[in-house]
């Protein structure tokens, strides 16, 4: 949510900069702009739209100079136009930053600020934050501090981190200090890019793939001083840090698109290697479980464990309900599935033997982040289930399990989803070995893992005939997704994916539950998705599937392999081989993802950049 870079070296900055927003265009893609001190002022180049629409204004009108910022917004306080486009003045241009996160307390700021004569050119909450450093710039001038010296400037922004209330990862630069950024982080991601006489900043690390391996990740209440030579961090309460430099393996920001004409294919397409590298050297043939390297508990804890509470947010939420069935089916454990926005400001009666996982692709979803630390402050092992490596989920759990999934760059989740999966009926298998499940029972689950990346290709394989049904309903404004048990997560998804890449109205539910009000909707113009595989309850959902062709709702079934049955009574029949029961909503996402995907191509929507959504969702 958001994106923010920053060059300080010896090339030239503007086009550094903009090469990574495109990189990071996925968290944010309402604005753009970048701000470059030429030697004596800053210039800034911005403007509303796509990154390559800022990039043709930089190159009609270019910088030059080897110190900048960069920023791509996913707007939350003011409209999406130029002027509310990052990077921001302050004062007298004396101060330009750029800013990730909600700066809660702004109204009082900006009426403050406005009082002591500061104008105001745009309607964010970033730009009081623009003034009141060149406010108290010129408050530490004033009253004798040095124009010419570093700690000045620290000290001005060193205050006004303490007016703030909210979250931020923001990167300042003063037109009177031109060899100098300043970076400062509580809630927002920043990651510094360690270089030879050259050193970067950025919200993750995928823009300064190319450039170096080695980063230092910012902790909340850090403060960062680059300059071309020197990296300085700052923690509020205990001074100066060491520096904690670590090596970046270059395969995770990996994100070309290769053949593909949009990163949500690519992702669907990659799942079969997705789901190999979610199991790889985790499957223990010999004692028939799995493995995990990083939980951090010793099997007596693990085994005290009582209760479960899988936290998160959207897709991660659907693939945690998945979870909640696999822990009690598996391993007997009680789980719940906690929206993590609401459980951060609840206080559920939780015992000390209770566990709690965060669910999360990218491992910075504020919400999902603030529930975690909440349990934490609380007692409770807190582990995370995570893609990004070194994200803050991933750094402040006190363990967790990677997903491997490599990077995912389409907003709408694919390959994260399926790999959450894969790795809770692991995470399953596991605790299950530890309990009540047997030898046997466990080689089965294992025998059945080995095969579902094939079974997966096999899935992929629908994707002609899902094009031609995409046609056919596209023009469609409201759909069911209905599926039991396993499938009723994958309805939820399949719902969500529609939704938010086509824009068209969604709903998922437990099949049986229409008849509880939802069947209402149905008509010839509401088509129903029913996730009708085989398995424990098969004769029950086509049951529900009859009462929605009882009142002329057009189906769409995906059904098992074999199930000839079916296409006498569906409008149009997706079939995905048969599997067990735990082990269906990996293979029914496969046609749920095509779907919406072909579904938003036909009504000429950006797949991989939807509206009002960013990828890495860091405010509240
Ligand atoms: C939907 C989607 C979102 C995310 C949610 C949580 O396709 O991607 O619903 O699942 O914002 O994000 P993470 O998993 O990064 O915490």
């Amino acid at each position: 949510m958001c994106g923010i870079v920053g060059y300080i070296g010896h090339r030239q900055a503007g086009p550094i900069l903009i090469k990574g927003l495109q990189k990071l265009e996925y968290r944010g893609y309402d604005s753009a702009g970048v701000a470059v001190h030429d030697g004596s002022s800053i210039q800034i180049r911005k403007k509303k739209g796509r990154v390559l629409e800022m990039a043709s204004l930089y190159k009609s009108s270019p910088v030059s100079g080897t110190a900048g910022i960069g920023h791509t917004r996913w707007a939350t306080h003011g409209e999406t136009n130029d002027q509310n486009s990052h990077p921001h003045l302050g004062g007298n241009e004396d101060v330009v930053i750029v800013h990730n996160g909600v700066i809660e307390n702004y109204t009082s700021l900006r009426s403050q600020l406005q009082g002591l004569g500061y104008v105001f050119r745009t309607t964010t909450d970033t730009e009081s934050v623009a003034h009141l450093l060149s406010h108290h710039l010129e408050e530490q001038i004033k009253f004798g501090s040095d124009p010419e010296e570093l700690a000045t400037y620290l000290k001005a922004v060193e205050i006004t981190l303490t007016k703030l209330t909210g979250t931020y990862g923001l990167v300042v630069m003063f037109r009177d200090l031109p060899d100098t950024m300043i970076a400062a982080r509580l809630g927002s991601p920043l990651v510094i890019g360690v270089g030879k006489g050259e050193h970067f900043i950025a919200s993750d690390a995928t823009p300064l793939a190319g450039y170096t391996d080695e980063v230092i990740y910012l902790s909340d209440h850090e403060m960062a001083v680059l300059t071309r030579d020197e990296i300085e961090i700052f923690h509020r309460d205990e001074g100066q840090q060491k520096l904690s430099i670590q090596t970046l393996d270059q395969v995770s920001v990996d994100s070309e698109l290769g053949d593909f004409e949009h990163y949500m294919l690519k992702e669907i397409f990659e799942q079969p290697q997705a789901l190999e590298n979610a199991m790889r050297g985790r499957l223990d043939e010999d004692e028939a479980t799995a493995k995990f390297g990083g939980l951090n508990l010793s099997a007596q804890q693990l085994r005290k464990i009582d209760r479960i509470v899988l936290t998160a947010c959207g897709t991660s939420w659907h693939s945690g309900l998945v979870g909640e069935y696999l822990l009690e089916e598996f391993a007997r454990i009680p789980t719940e599935v906690e929206y993590a926005s609401e459980l951060r400001y609840r206080n559920p009666p939780m015992s000390n033997s209770t566990m709690i996982f965060a669910i999360t692709q990218s491992g910075e979803t504020a919400d999902t982040l603030a529930a975690m630390r909440e349990c934490k402050r609380k007692g409770h092992p807190t582990l995370a289930i995570c893609n990004v490596v070194g994200s803050t989920i991933a750094r402040e759990a006190d363990g967790g399990i990677y997903l491997h999934a490599g990077q995912e760059v389409g907003v709408a989740s694919t390959k994260a989803f399926t790999s959450q999966v894969m790795v809770l009926i692991q995470l399953a298998l596991f605790l299950g070995r530890m309990r009540h499940l047997s030898h046997p029972a466990g080689q089965r689950i294992i025998d059945a893992l080995h095969q579902v990346p094939d079974q997966i290709r096999k899935c992929l394989e629908c994707n002609d005939q899902v094009k031609d049904i995409a046609l056919k309903y596209s023009n469609f404004n409201n759909f069911l997704y209905l599926g039991r048990l396993y499938n009723f997560p994958g309805a939820l998804e399949g719902a969500l994916k529609l939704k938010e890449i086509s824009y068209i109205h969604a709903e998922g539910y437990p099949a049986a539950e229409m008849k509880h009000g939802p069947i209402a909707l149905v008509d010839e113009v509401t088509p129903s998705v029913f996730i009708v595989p085989r398995g424990q309850i098969y004769p029950k959902v086509m049951s529900n599937l009859e009462e929605v062709k009882a009142r002329k709702g057009p189906v769409i079934a995906i059904a098992c392999e074999g199930d000839d049955k079916i296409a006498d009574i569906a409008d149009d029949v997706i079939y995905v081989p048969d599997v067990d029961d735990f082990l269906q909503p990996l293979v029914t996402a496969i046609p749920l993802q095509l779907l919406s995907y072909h579904i938003a191509l036909q009504r000429g929507c950006n797949v991989d950049r939807p509206r009002n959504l960013a990828k890495s969702v860091t405010v509240e």
